[in-house]
């Protein structure tokens, strides 16, 4: 009753019509039916979810990781609403066990054997119900096994994904089920917050082959041979969302090219870049007049609910205002009104009703900073540098920079950043607060885009909301602040998001808001 999803398999034998009204019939239930064109073991989502488990048993079988490891990488980064090893002492080590041998006896390419599972096994330690499995169970039909949100941080999604890419690829390779089927199929049968295929498409197309591959290498199994189609792909520049095109087409439509940035929408996610990497993406007064459009281009579209700002090229995400521009006599109140200009543009972040997300590779100095600290996240790789370096030029921080940097660090470090004006390392900004997460350089686009992806999936109204009252409520006395919270609190609790949101929770699903 819980399960929406219902794989409708032909035979060698049924006839389309046949086919055609038990699907017909599936939906008449209320049921979601996904069509399987050919019976092979384990159909569209348990070949899925078995690939899935291979690497994850294999690479904590020789100590790469552990359990609690895997578990967490897949349940807090990539959303799956359990862990892999969770999820199987959840359904019962006997059951994964004995499908395992069963399907392997029928299909060559899923005799991946486990040799955790069949020690559990053997030892009758079958999960929950047991009391013990891969986890320890105190008894409590609600419990759930221990998993802790940061223990996943060095996992490499890519090569535990990677062969339920390679299956998925198969299976659509062979006919048996279409793109979307197949992706519809891991939504609703195994609850993943997106498609097998759309994450393949998000790590990059050569990335999963490259971790096949070295899979392969090292363990030796059919499964991990990389898939024709996906070589094939790789062959053809077709690499995921980076290229615009993988299993799904991305890119040339969503993107804008304006003079100085680049607005790449890939809903639900849009991406501002600031695009002059041969200045270091060097602010002018074009590129945030351009950066201010984008803003008001994705201001009300009901497509985007995150914006994410990174710079073009591979070293900086800003190097600050064009130094150039500061050159030339113009009369003081003409560069005060250029100055409120500018930051105008950058206070326009703040303003904007989406959460909004620096994603910092490289230099983010002076006016970049001050962008970055209009945005409500920072996201930095651990080789970035931040600074506010004015003072070394003979002026200060003209975009936020002495009122912004108080707010993240207090007083006494924002004082020294400004007034001395050296440049810190990124982990030593994480320590001041300055940015949220420092992550190696490898994991960036996927560690932004988890990110991204989790703001996207909350209340679109209530962000709104508790956005402003952060960003306003702190600028005025604290009764008025107070006051503007319960406004925008009375709001949010009317929306049809508050109603789904309460409904989620007590029968104990994952909300979907609409932004109703
Ligand atoms: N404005 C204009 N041009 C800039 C710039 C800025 N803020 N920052 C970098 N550039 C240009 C450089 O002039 C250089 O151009 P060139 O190749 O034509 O000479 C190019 O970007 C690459 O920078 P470069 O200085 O050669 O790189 P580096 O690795 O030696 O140093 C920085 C990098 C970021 C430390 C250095 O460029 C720097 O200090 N930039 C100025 C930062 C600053 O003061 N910002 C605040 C302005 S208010």
């Amino acid at each position: 009753v819980l399960m929406p999803l219902v794989e409708v398999i032909k035979g060698a034998q049924t006839s389309d019509e046949v086919a055609r009204r038990a699907y017909d019939f599936v939906k008449s239930l209320g049921k979601e039916p996904i069509m399987v064109n050919k019976d092979v073991p384990g159909f569209v989502v348990n070949r899925v979810l078995i690939s899935l488990n291979s690497a994850a048993c294999l690479l904590v079988a020789n100590n790469q990781y552990s359990i609690v490891e895997v578990d967490s990488a897949v349940k807090y980064r990539a959303g799956l609403p359990m862990g892999i090893f969770e999820l199987q002492d959840f359904t019962g080590i006997d059951v994964g066990y004995l499908v395992g041998l069963a399907v392997a006896e029928r299909d060559p390419m899923l005799r991946v054997p486990c040799p955790l599972i069949e020690d559990l096994y053997k030892k009758g330690w079958l999960g929950q119900k047991s009391g013990r499995g891969f986890y320890e169970y105190k008894g409590g039909a609600y419990e759930r096994a221990n998993i802790p949100r940061e223990a996943g941080e060095k996992v490499d999604l890519v090569s535990i994904f990677a062969p339920a890419i390679n299956m998925a690829a198969w299976l659509l390779r062979n006919g048996i089920a279409s793109r979307e089927d197949i992706d519809k199929g891991v939504k609703l049968g195994l609850g993943w917050p997106k498609g097998v295929f759309e994450f393949a498409d998000e790590f990059g197309i050569d990335k999963v082959v490259d971790a096949l591959n070295q899979l392969y290498s090292r363990f030796n199994y059919e499964l991990f041979k990389p898939d024709p189609l996906l070589t094939q792909m790789v062959q053809e520049g077709r690499l995921g969302q980076r290229s615009g095109r993988g299993f799904y087409e991305y890119g040339a439509a969503g993107t804008v090219e304006f003079k100085e940035i680049m607005l790449r929408k890939e809903p639900p996610l849009a991406w501002i870049i600031l695009n002059r990497p041969q200045r270091l993406n060097a602010l002018t007064m074009t590129m945030l007049e351009e950066l201010s459009r984008a803003l008001d281009m994705l201001w009300d579209d009901k497509e985007v609910r995150v914006v994410i700002i990174r710079g073009a090229g591979d070293r900086a995400f800003s190097a600050g205002a064009d130094v150039s521009s500061f050159a030339g006599p113009l009369h003081t109140y003409y560069f005060f009104l250029y100055n409120r200009r500018f930051q105008e543009a950058v206070s326009k972040i703040e303003r904007f009703p989406k959460p909004v997300i620096a994603a910092i590779d490289g230099y983010a100095l002076g006016g970049g900073l001050e962008i970055a600290m209009t945005c409500d996240f920072r996201i930095a790789t651990e080789r970035s540098e931040f600074g506010q370096p004015e003072i070394a030029l003979g002026i200060l921080p003209g975009a936020g920079g002495t009122q912004r940097l108080i707010r993240l660090v207090g007083m006494a470090k924002a004082k020294e950043l400004i007034m001395l004006g050296d440049r810190i390392k990124a982990d030593e900004a994480y320590r001041i607060g300055l940015v949220n997460k420092v992550v190696p350089k490898e994991r960036f686009e996927e560690e932004v885009r988890s990110f991204a992806m989790r703001l996207a999936q909350g209340p679109p109204i209530a962000l709104t909301y508790a956005k402003y009252a952060i960003n306003f409520g702190t600028q005025v006395p604290t009764d008025i602040g107070l006051m503007l919270e319960a406004a925008f609190f009375s709001m949010a609790v009317n929306t049809k998001d508050a109603q789904e949101g309460v409904m989620a929770f007590l029968t104990k699903r994952r909300p979907e808001f609409k932004g109703e």
